[in-house]
């Protein structure tokens, strides 16, 4: 069995509009297990991006608890949080977010040196990842000379470099054709059993479902199912 790794206890979110309050999440309550692999899914507006903030202590509920490991991220000051973030959390966007005067290579180190590291003890590490992501051609590369498949790997990779216990992906196949985006969850699933970090990810897509253990469902801010799949992968 394995370890619970996310506890989110009746979490809301609402946001204040003008004159208006708007509630972006209602009464979220799930547990998340560690090198779980999942989905949330829902209709645009429905709160997967609010969601993954909340858990990613990007953000913090209006209401409720989000628990890491236990410990509940509302106790966290604010740099404490990003201390929580830098050392358990990979963030991937749909937008890649790379650095773009760095090459692929710099941008894996990245946060490698922002967790304290010193270059030399990492090289390897940094090649090998560059590697699994079947990028050492292109290892001096800049972002601007890749395909928006090979900047995806990238971050995949610079998310993976320091070993997290949790991947959270928005959309990460958002700006990819279909055949890259197969390539990309493919890759994810591969390295979530290898790395076990747990990944978390949104999407619209239909097609990523079969590489989904768990896929839950949001709309208007509230679970409308969470669905579980025990073993691999599931042909839709
Ligand atoms: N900072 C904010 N202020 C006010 N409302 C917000 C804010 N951020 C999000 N919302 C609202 O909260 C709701 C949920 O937004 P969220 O971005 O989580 O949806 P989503 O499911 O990720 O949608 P999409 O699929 O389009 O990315 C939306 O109606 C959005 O307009
Ligand atoms: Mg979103």
């Amino acid at each position: 069995m394995n370890e619970t790794l996310i506890t989110l206890e009746r979490v809301s979110k609402v946001y204040r509009v003008g004159e208006e309050n708007f509630t972006a999440l209602n009464d979220v309550s799930m547990a998340v297990g560690e090198g779980a692999f999942m989905s949330f899914v829902g209709p645009s507006g429905s709160g997967k991006t609010t969601l993954l903030n909340l858990i990613g202590g990007l953000d913090r509920p209006t209401t409720g608890e989000v628990f890491f490991n236990g410990a509940s991220l509302g106790n966290m000051g604010r740099s404490q949080l990003a201390a929580y973030r830098r050392e358990n959390i990979g963030f991937i966007f749909q937008t890649f977010n790379l650095l773009p005067v760095y090459s692929v290579y710099e941008n894996i180190l990245f946060p490698l040196i922002l967790n304290g590291r010193k270059e030399s003890c990492v090289r390897e590490r940094v090649e090998s990842m560059v590697a699994k992501v079947g990028l050492t051609e292109h290892i001096s590369k800049k972002p601007a000379q890749l395909s928006g498949g090979q900047c995806q790997r990238v971050a995949i990779a610079r998310a993976l470099v320091k070993d997290p216990l949790l991947i959270l992906a928005d959309e990460p196949t958002a700006n990819l054709d279909s055949e890259n985006s197969l390539q990309i969850l493919e890759l994810m699933r591969e390295l979530n059993r290898e790395y076990k970090a747990a990944v978390i990810f949104s999407t619209h897509d239909e097609k990523v479902t079969r590489y989904i253990r768990r896929e839950v469902r949001l709309e208007d801010g509230k679970v409308s199912w969470d669905k579980r799949r025990d073993g691999a992968e599931i042909e839709t």
